[in-house]
């Protein structure tokens, strides 16, 4: 099997599971119909599903005791969460998302908030049904995605990355910061949670960890050169938004070239991490290197 034909395989396990594990109102009587269409609609729009493959494919290089696909599906419902309400008015407000309206363009702004509350909560719920009878790895997988998605990290890197909008003096520390807890913090919970599924020990979670680290910060240099550089239909998202909204990027505080090289030198060292793996890693090392040359 080639690496596009595994990737495709991947997405579409993700795509089947999400449909099965995400909600749909299915009761009779009145209930809560609009906010499941809500979630749903913002999870089923598409998307390049990285980080559920990414978990996949961790746990793949090991013969893991569980599946992978519920945290998979958990991880995808965080990071859509986070989309939804990275789109609202308050936030980046954007009319873009997957190539269709946002959510809160589709519903209105407290659906989309609360849709997004719903994809957040749902997810811990996946996890603690789907690993509960090892309660050891239900506990590791609960508390990696919490860490990850909270507010030492993510959550505290949109602040900072919405503190920094307008600041003519953010530093380049600051913004490594916004990248490794904004997005870098996901990618790093999606290897290791694939790996502790797959039974891995500490010194090879170490290594997941730090191939998350550098490739997210990679996926962020890259989605800040995109914005800048690519077209709106291409992108499934508004293009130019960066600048419009005067945020410090890689893009606007170190130029395109350079971006576009540090996001080659952060691709470079997140494949030596995969390459000090076990198993047989050509699949993770390949889509590493094809999200450095995206088109979206
Ligand atoms: C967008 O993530 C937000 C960032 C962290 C840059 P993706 O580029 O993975 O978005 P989807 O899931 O493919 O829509
Ligand atoms: C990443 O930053 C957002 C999240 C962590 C949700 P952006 O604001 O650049 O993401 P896009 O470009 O809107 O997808
Ligand atoms: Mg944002
Ligand atoms: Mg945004
Ligand atoms: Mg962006």
């Amino acid at each position: 099997m080639d690496f596009t034909t595994k990737l495709n395989a991947f997405v579409s396990e993700v795509e089947t599971a999400l449909d099965q594990l995400v909600p749909a109102y299915a009761g009779t009587q009145p209930g809560p119909v609009r906010i499941h269409e809500a979630m749903r609609y913002s999870v089923q729009a598409g998307g390049k599903r990285l980080r559920p493959v990414l978990t996949l494919s961790a746990a793949a290089l090991f013969r893991p005791h569980a599946p992978a696909l519920p945290a998979a599906v958990a991880i995808e419902c965080v990071h859509t969460y986070s989309l939804v309400h990275d789109d609202l008015p308050c936030m980046d407000n954007d009319d873009l998302r997957r190539g269709r309206p946002t959510a809160h363009r589709q519903f209105d702004e407290a659906t989309a908030l609360l849709a997004g509350d719903g994809l957040l909560t749902h997810a811990f719920l996946i996890l603690s049904t789907h690993y509960g009878a090892d309660p050891l790895l239900a506990t590791a997988l609960v508390r990696e995605l919490a860490d990850a998605a909270g507010s030492a990290r993510l959550i505290g890197g949109q602040m900072q990355d919405l503190l920094a909008e307008k600041k003519t003096d953010a530093t380049a520390a600051e913004l490594d910061f916004i990248h490794l807890n904004k997005t870098a913090a996901m990618l790093e919970a999606s290897l290791v949670m694939g790996g502790r599924i797959g039974g891995a020990d500490d010194s090879t979670l170490a290594h997941l960890r730090a191939a998350g680290r550098h490739l997210g910060l990679a996926f962020q240099i890259v989605d800040d050169v995109l914005d800048a550089t690519a077209d709106s239909k291409t992108l499934g998202k508004t293009a130019g938004k960066d600048a419009r909204s005067g945020k410090t990027t890689y893009a606007s505080l170190h130029g395109i070239d350079a971006a576009r090289r540090m996001a080659k030198e952060q691709t470079d060292a997140a494949l030596s991490a995969f390459n000090a793996l076990p198993g047989d890693t050509a699949f993770l090392l390949w889509l590493a290197e094809s999200m450095l040359s995206r088109a979206k």
